[in-house]
C-alpha cells in the first residue's frame, strides 16, 4: 500500500504541476482525490487449449462454455507478441441461460506497470462480445487495499486466439 500511494502521489503531483500549475493552490481535499487514482490498460492474450481450457462444455450448442479456466499472458499492447507485464489466472462460469455472460473470478498478477507490482483480484459478470465493468475485490503488494473497477472488453477474435482489453481504474 505504501508504495502504491506514495508513487501515485508523486505521479499526481507531477501531473498537477505540469497541467494545473495555475490552480495548484486549490483545496487539500481536491488534491487528495487526485492522488489516489491510477489508470492503465493491459491486454489478455488467450489461446484455446494452450492458455485457456474448457472444463465444462456448453449446455446448448452454439453458446459459450459453462466453465473455463485460463492462465493468460497480460501484454502492454494489443499485439500478442508485445511485452508481457503480467499474467491473468481465472475461472469463468456461465451466469446467464443464453451463455453470453459469465462470472469472472480472476486474479491479475502484475509484474511491472508504472513502477507497481502485485496482484489485483476482480469478481463480476463479463460479456462474450460487449464491454463490461467488473469491480475490483482487493489486491496484494503495491495494490494492497486498492479499490476500483476494470473495464473488460473484447478487442480481437482470431481463433483459436482472443484478445481482451482490461482498463484498470484504481483508487
Ligand atoms: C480444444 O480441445 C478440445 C478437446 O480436445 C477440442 O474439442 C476443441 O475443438 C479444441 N479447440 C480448439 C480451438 O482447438
Ligand atoms: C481515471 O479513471 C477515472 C475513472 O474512470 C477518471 O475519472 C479519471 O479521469 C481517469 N484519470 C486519468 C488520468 O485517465
Amino acid at each position: 500500500m505504501a508504495t502504491f500511494f506514495s508513487s501515485s502521489s508523486l505521479f499526481a503531483l507531477l501531473f498537477l504541476l505540469a497541467y494545473h500549475a495555475p490552480t495548484a493552490a486549490c483545496t487539500h481535499h481536491h488534491h487528495h482525490h487526485k492522488l489516489k487514482t491510477l489508470n492503465f490498460s493491459l491486454f489478455q492474450q488467450e489461446t484455446s487449449n494452450k492458455t485457456g481450457f474448457v472444463i465444462l462444455k456448453e449446455v446448448e450448442a452454439g453458446t459459450a462454455p459453462s466453465m473455463a479456466v485460463c492462465m493468460d499472458p497480460l501484454t502492454l499492447k494489443p499485439d500478442p507478441s508485445s511485452e508481457v507485464a503480467g499474467v491473468l489466472e481465472g475461472t469463468y462460469i456461465a451466469s446467464t441461460l443464453d451463455g453470453l455472460r459469465s462470472l469472472a473470478i480472476v486474479t491479475l498478477r502484475i509484474k511491472q506497470v508504472k513502477g507497481h507490482e502485485g496482484s489485483v483480484s476482480i469478481l463480476g459478470s463479463v460479456h462474450n462480445t460487449k464491454p463490461a465493468v467488473v469491480p475490483v475485490v482487493c489486491g496484494t503488494g503495491d495494490f494492497l487495499f486498492v479499490q476500483g473497477y476494470v473495464t473488460y472488453s473484447p478487442v480481437a477474435l482470431n481463433p483459436p486466439s482472443v484478445t481482451f482489453k482490461l482498463e484498470f481504474n484504481l483508487f
